[in-house]
């Protein structure tokens, strides 16, 4: 019985494929193709745009109905702010508080890190509608460092608010064709720029009113950040003040539609993940090419095998999960067996987001996120 959640978007019904056509996708790198997509952002419209960690959903951040129309894209609920990405660091002043903007630690952050991997949430000026950042006094701030996006947002001249673009709970798209597939024609436009560099999205700390509070890890490593500015607080998934501060944590995160459990091949304690059964179809998320190796001598034989980095390279691996788990999704398994990874540098971004996965999937062994 469909509810009023399921209601068409824009007369669509999305949940049925033949009514749910691709969106029009255009090469990132042709000068006519951002003129386009610029246009759209300033109309209204939803441009979907490549950057260096993950694909995202974007529109005019100073545009509250266009906004609207990305929550409703991503059924997104309305409680999880939105980062709003700008062409250069010289806008920050613009949209944060000049308290916060004028913080010597902001200026040497946006020195070293941007364009990059990093977001900065810093109290916000009232041009920024509520809607972006869900009725929160902050305002999250990322220079992305990829020229579509660039050009892009530069073009438009506007600030663009972007979600990563998948639907909400699903995992984000690392390609242009997952997100043709995850969100089809709910969104006006996509800019195809290839395949995204670093794969994982972006760290996310709080700098306002003089914290320095690590939100999310993500593409940029924390020693990286706190090498430049001192040893950043941490949020316990749970805490009462992380639901507070950071919304995004509080919901549910990616939830493979396969379960997914973390057992390390060389643990004989965890030997049991490794055992499949006659008929069952089990994948395996390997760290290393050594990882599976592992997995490979404690059980199996596996129907799928993802390796994410050959040498275990954390970079590497970040700039595969996303994938590995798309195509591992797509392998008709009835299980997923992932390797953790040592929680250092970006390995502690990929092991955040498969804890969530293994936490989302009911796998309820792990350890909270955040361990360090
Ligand atoms: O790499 C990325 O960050 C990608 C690309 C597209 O830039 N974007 C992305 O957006 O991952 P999204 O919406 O999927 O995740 C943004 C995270 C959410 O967890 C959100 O709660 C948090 O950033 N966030 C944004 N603004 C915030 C604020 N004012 N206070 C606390 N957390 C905030
Ligand atoms: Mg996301």
């Amino acid at each position: 019985m469909p509810t009023r959640e399921d209601a068409p978007i824009r007369g669509r019904d999305p949940s049925r494929p033949p009514a749910w056509p691709a969106p029009p996708v255009l090469p990132g790198d042709d000068p006519g193709s951002i003129a386009i997509a610029a246009e759209r952002l300033r109309a209204g419209g939803l441009v979907v745009f490549p950057t260096e960690t993950v694909y995202g959903l974007g529109a005019n951040a100073l545009d509250a109905r266009a906004v609207a129309r990305v929550f409703a894209a991503k059924e997104r609920p309305a409680f999880d702010p939105l980062i709003v990405h700008l062409a250069d660091a010289s806008a920050v002043g613009t949209y944060a508080e000049m308290e916060d903007a004028d913080d010597p630690r902001v200026a040497r952050l946006a020195a070293r890190f941007w364009p990059g991997p990093l977001t900065l949430v810093l109290r916000k000026r009232a041009v920024i509608p509520g809607i972006v950042t869900a009725g929160l006094p902050t305002v999250g701030l990322r220079v992305p460092d990829h020229p579509v996006a660039r050009a892009l947002i530069r073009a438009a001249g506007v600030p663009v608010a972007a979600p990563s673009a998948n639907r909400f709970g699903h995992l984000s798209p690392t390609r242009a064709a997952h997100v043709v597939a995850g969100l089809g024609s709910r969104v006006d436009l996509v800019l195809d720029g290839g395949p995204c560099r670093v794969g994982i999205e972006s760290t996310v700390i709080l700098l306002a009113a003089g914290r320095a509070t690590l939100l999310r890890p993500g593409g940029l490593a924390i020693e990286a950040i706190e090498a430049e500015i001192g040893r950043l607080e941490v949020l316990v998934d749970g805490a009462p003040r992380t639901a507070e501060l950071a919304p995004g944590r509080a919901g549910a995160h990616y939830a493979p539609r396969i379960p997914l459990v973390l057992a390390n091949p060389r643990d004989p304690e965890a030997a049991l993940a490794f055992v499949v059964r006659p008929g069952e179809r089990v994948g395996f998320l390997a760290a290393s090419a050594a990882g599976r190796a592992a997995a490979e001598a404690a059980g199996g034989p596996f129907a799928a095998v993802e390796v994410l980095d050959a040498n275990g390279d954390a970079v590497g691996a970040a700039a595969r999960l996303f994938d590995a788990l798309h195509s591992l999704q797509a392998a008709d398994l009835s299980r997923i067996v992932a390797e953790p990874f040592p929680d250092v540098g970006l390995g502690r971004a990929v092991m955040d987001r498969l804890r969530r996965a293994a936490r989302a999937a009911g796998d309820v062994r792990e350890e909270p996120a955040f361990n360090r």
